[in-house]
């Protein structure tokens, strides 16, 4: 491990990215440069607090593109790199997977390609520290029924255009790892909720339209189950595993909170309803309207993550009631972020692809 940790964050103006790049600045010895396209779900509002610091550096760019990757792991001579760049949005995969399959699979094979030429030229001693890290999904497993967890050797089953595109990239990333010797990790995470979440996302989709009194779109009947783990906390297992984990294996990461759709919107609005009361709506599940079930939808997801916690002493700080609480109090104290993230493509997107809603 160099002494000073210089770490390529892909992806680090999006939910998750953004979380990891205040956690890496946390430590006066790591320097960051934030890699991303800023697509509609970048905001770099969320990481106002970062712009000043000397240890950080952003550049806008495509995973697409080798030659910007090649000028960035030139000048920046990372010695970490943590992928999370890529479409994240299971329900634009239904309506786009193109754009997918572009960025989630051919680009993370361009990153990887980038990332190898880079390795092999490493003096040794940087070589035997470097690390890439890849960032993946539990949506990769396929669906549980109402028993089972998830295991590092489940085999893959996924059902949507985007968790097969991050499937697919899983795949790529093992192969460089045995076939080039890449160091290589990889890691696959449940459900995330907390600050700086684009509101399409379940757990935002639903503070945001509760809070201004609009309807609560629950998909089906509402019984499929996610288990929920605090951003913060999947950041701080990213840069345990990054620097702890051994290289060529795979980390579950989390919250073992597992939590009806249902369950998650009720507690939404019954919070609201006690800290934030609307002027004409005095029991906010009135709003909750079941909708057309989402295609292909995955019945429950449910991480085993003992081996990860096990071995590397990371477990979540936040419990699901405790999470929730402060993430629904970020959003009602920061109407200016969402705002910034409600742009007019956003909205046309919206009107165009869930008018059926
Ligand atoms: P997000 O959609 O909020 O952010 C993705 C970021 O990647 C954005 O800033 C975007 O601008 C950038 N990006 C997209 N395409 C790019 C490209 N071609 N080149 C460079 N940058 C590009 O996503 P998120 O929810 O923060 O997820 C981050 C990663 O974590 C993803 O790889 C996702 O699959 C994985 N993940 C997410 C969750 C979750 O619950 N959100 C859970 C497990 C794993
Ligand atoms: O499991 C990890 C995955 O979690 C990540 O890889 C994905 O990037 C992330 O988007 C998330 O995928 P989900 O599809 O589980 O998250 P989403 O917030 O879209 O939906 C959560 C659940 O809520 C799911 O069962 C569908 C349901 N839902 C979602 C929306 C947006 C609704 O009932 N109504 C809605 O309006």
């Amino acid at each position: 491990m160099p002494i000073s940790p210089r770490v390529l964050v892909t992806g680090g103006a999006g939910f998750i990215g953004s979380s990891v790049v205040r956690h890496l600045l946390e430590d006066p010895q790591v320097e960051v440069l934030n890699f991303d396209a800023l697509t509609y779900a970048a905001n770099l509002q969320s990481l106002q607090s970062c712009e000043a610091n000397p240890r950080y550096r952003f550049q806008r760019g495509n995973i697409c593109n080798p030659e910007a990757l090649r000028e960035v792991f030139s000048s920046f001579r990372p010695s970490h790199v943590l992928h999370l760049a890529a479409e994240s949005h299971v329900d634009r995969s239904l309506h786009g997977p193109q754009a997918f399959i572009e960025t989630n699979v051919m680009g993370t094979g361009i990153l990887l390609q980038e990332a190898r030429d880079y390795f092999q030229n490493l003096p040794t001693a940087e070589q035997e520290s470097f690390r890439f890290l890849h960032v993946s999904t539990d949506e990769v497993f396929g669906s549980l029924g109402a028993e089972g967890f998830f295991q590092p050797d489940t085999p893959y089953d996924p059902s949507s255009p985007y968790s097969a595109s991050k499937a697919a990239s899983d795949h790529l990333v093992r192969a460089w790892g045995r076939s080039f010797g890449l160091p290589v990790l990889v890691s696959n995470c449940s459900n995330n909720y907390g600050p700086c979440q684009f509101p399409e996302k379940l757990i935002p989709l639903m503070i945001t339209n509760a809070f201004e009194g609009k309807k609560l779109p629950v998909y089906g009947k509402g019984e499929n189950i996610r288990d929920w783990l605090y951003v913060e906390d999947h950041a701080r297992a990213l840069w345990t595993i990054a620097r702890h984990g051994q290289v060529g294996k795979t980390y579950l990461i989390g919250g073992e909170e597992e939590h009806t759709n249902l369950d998650v919107v009720q507690t939404i609005c019954s919070i609201l309803d006690a800290i934030a009361p609307h002027p004409d709506i005095s029991n906010r599940c009135d709003l909750i309207e079941f909708v057309t079930d989402r295609p292909g939808h995955d019945f429950r997801y449910a991480i085993d993550s003992s081996a990860t916690r096990e071995e590397l002493g990371w477990k979540p700080a936040e419990s699901f009631e405790t999470g929730l609480k402060k993430t629904i109090r970020w959003y009602l104290d920061n109407p200016d972020w969402l705002e910034s993230v409600r742009s007019g493509a956003y909205r046309q997107w919206m009107e165009e692809n869930y008018a059926w809603r």
